[in-house]
């Protein structure tokens, strides 16, 4: 893994809500977040998930990790997450959701009901509650970012439920960016394969978090980036006004 070298900026008391945040991808968002002097909060659906996540974290885990175990998958369950983070943070800046994994096996003509409901609509339901209760809720220092893949964009044979959820995801972004007009700032990353703690890819996972990072330290209006590799990871932080090391 290498990881383009730049400045981070200071996000220091910066409230940020990285839902997906134990994941492969969501590890690289809150690296950066807490690199960059941010409250991180990320909630996940289970103990053992956050047991884990603190312990793969080791030192990087310090007070400003503040790690829930919170069911957020459903539209009560989000907002109830969000107005205790306001409760008891004082208020949110920015969300950024990497929420959800890779699904694959069947053609469209043979996926189950099953399938449909774990790739479509539990991943759809979750991001669409996270949104509508942060959305509101944001204070305008920050930004609400979507992680999606390249699978929004392009059919993948035997993993068509995959493309179709995160091609929404994308709209969904549009329409909420559209809405907000000047008053709230929505971005999505749409990344290539990702070198994580699992894989190796084009993008490197803590890139995706400095550009995540960058947005919401940045006054950018709402775009969609993507995110393939080192160039476009440099060429994004150049035009959030980022400074990149040479
Ligand atoms: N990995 C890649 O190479 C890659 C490439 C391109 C795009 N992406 C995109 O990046 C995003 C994150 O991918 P990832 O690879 O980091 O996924 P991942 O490792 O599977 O992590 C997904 C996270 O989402 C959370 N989650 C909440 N509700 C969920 C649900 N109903 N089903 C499954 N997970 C749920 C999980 O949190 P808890 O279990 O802790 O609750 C988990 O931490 C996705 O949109 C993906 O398409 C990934």
């Amino acid at each position: 893994m290498s990881e383009t070298p730049w400045t981070t900026p200071e996000l220091i008391g910066h409230r940020v809500l990285v839902p997906g945040g134990t994941g492969a991808v969501g590890g690289g968002v809150v690296r950066a977040f807490l690199a960059a002097g941010a409250e991180v909060i990320v909630p996940t659906r289970s103990e053992e998930r956050s047991i884990e996540f603190r312990t793969l974290l080791g030192a990087v885990a310090d007070e400003r990790l503040h790690l829930i175990v919170h069911d957020y998958t459903s539209f009560a369950g989000a907002q109830d997450l969000v107005e205790q983070i306001v409760h008891f943070r004082g208020g949110l800046d920015s969300v950024v959701a990497p929420i959800g994994g890779w699904w694959q096996g069947r053609t469209l003509a043979e996926v189950t009901e099953e399938d449909w409901h774990a790739a479509f609509t539990e991943l759809a339901t979750t991001h669409m509650a996270v949104l509508r209760a942060a959305l509101p809720r944001l204070s305008d220092k920050g930004a609400y970012t979507i992680v999606v893949g390249d699978s929004a964009t392009w059919p993948v044979p035997g993993s068509g439920l995959v493309s179709m959820e995160q091609a929404a995801l994308l709209m969904m972004q549009r329409v909420a960016a559209a809405e907000a007009a000047e008053s709230r700032r929505v971005f999505s990353l749409v990344l290539g394969p990702v070198s994580t703690r699992h894989a190796e890819g084009t993008v490197d996972a803590g890139d995706v978090g400095r550009v995540a990072v960058a947005i919401s330290a940045g006054a950018t209006p709402s775009s969609s980036i993507g995110l393939h590799g080192p160039d476009e990871v440099k060429t994004a932080l150049d035009q959030l006004a980022i400074e990149v090391v040479a």
